[in-house]
């Protein structure tokens, strides 16, 4: 399959910045590149409590990059056999380190483009669990990549993909914006990061001061330099499961948000937000807590 022009230029992207820029071996392991992986444990430990049968199953991760959140599934699902779908090739070269690396051997990688129509004969599906963290929302055609995962899925199988959300990536969004403006060509990789660390310089993401998160170029460019993103709320993301026969199941960031709403809301409102039904509570968790990311997952009927 001929890959679309924007597609070529995500996976350019990608073969120059590999992300996550985190390396096993990497000195700086321990101190920063461990939260990815450490939040892919998460990730799986909340999947096996929504359907345990995951445990010796077979799972794909969609857009799997350097491989650091797969290895957290791989060594918390147990018996589970998964396998990590990535188009840049120099991702999955880091990839395969990585696990080695950990010491991993229920990861295998395979190269290869969510959108290609004959995917599934790369693939050893059909798959109990798929997730995709970050990627969906960076193709050129998010409906045709999610329907063609869904045609990994068996029956009653368990989806999981991870979207930017709009509220939380607004304000790196306009810096994406300006960027473009200023310098169009997104091959100009060392101008785009010149002008984005200018705009930047001052800001805070997450709390933390920019220069200290951002030390690798790969951290900037997939987040201020990226050549396509389409943002999501959350009831767009459930309007998507429910219009391709997902039923969904749980939204991630919400769970873990429920069980400090006092840091969400003065105290006096807190009784009245846990009398709300689940999907307003969490509609509501989306506007106070403005989450970057969403992950939700969901069944396939
Ligand atoms: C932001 S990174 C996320 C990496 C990893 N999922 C994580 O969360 O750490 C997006 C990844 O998706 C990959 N990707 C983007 N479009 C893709 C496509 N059409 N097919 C396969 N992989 C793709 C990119 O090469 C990149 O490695």
């Amino acid at each position: 399959m001929t890959m679309d022009e924007i597609t070529k230029k995500v996976e350019n992207m990608y073969i120059h910045f590999p992300y996550p820029p985190d390396h096993a071996k990497d000195r700086f392991w321990k101190k920063r590149n461990k939260k990815t992986f450490q939040r892919g444990c998460r990730l799986a430990e909340w999947l096996l409590g929504l359907d345990p049968t995951l445990a010796g199953g077979k799972h794909l991760d969609a857009g799997s990059g350097t491989g650091i959140r797969l290895i957290g599934y791989a060594k918390t699902i147990p018996d589970i056999h998964c396998t990590g779908l990535e188009m840049s090739p120099e991702s999955k070269k880091h990839a395969v380190a990585n696990a080695k690396a950990m010491d991993v051997d229920n990861i295998k990688f395979v190269q290869g483009n969510i959108l290609d129509e004959n995917l599934s004969q790369k693939l050893d599906g059909p798959y109990d669990l798929i997730t995709s963290h970050g990627v969906i929302h960076h193709l050129s055609d998010p409906a045709g990549g999610l329907s063609r995962l869904l045609t990994l899925l068996k029956p009653n199988g368990i989806i999981m993909i991870s979207l930017y959300g709009t509220f939380g990536r607004h304000e790196p969004d306009m810096v994406r914006r300006a960027v473009s403006l200023l310098e169009p060509d997104t091959e100009k990789y060392e101008k785009r990061l010149r002008i984005v660390r200018e705009l930047i310089s001052k800001k805070k993401l997450f709390g933390k001061k920019l220069k200290t998160k951002f030390k690798d170029d790969a951290y900037i460019v997939d987040a201020y330099l990226h050549v396509q993103e389409i943002n999501y709320t959350l009831d767009e993301v459930l309007d998507i499961y429910n219009g391709n026969n997902i039923q969904p199941l749980s939204w991630f960031e919400g769970e873990n948000a429920r069980k400090d709403l006092d840091k969400l809301l003065p105290e006096s409102l807190v009784d009245d937000a846990r009398a709300l039904c689940d999907l307003d509570l969490w509609r509501l968790i989306e506007v106070r807590k403005r989450p970057y990311m969403l992950a939700v997952a969901g069944r396939k009927k």
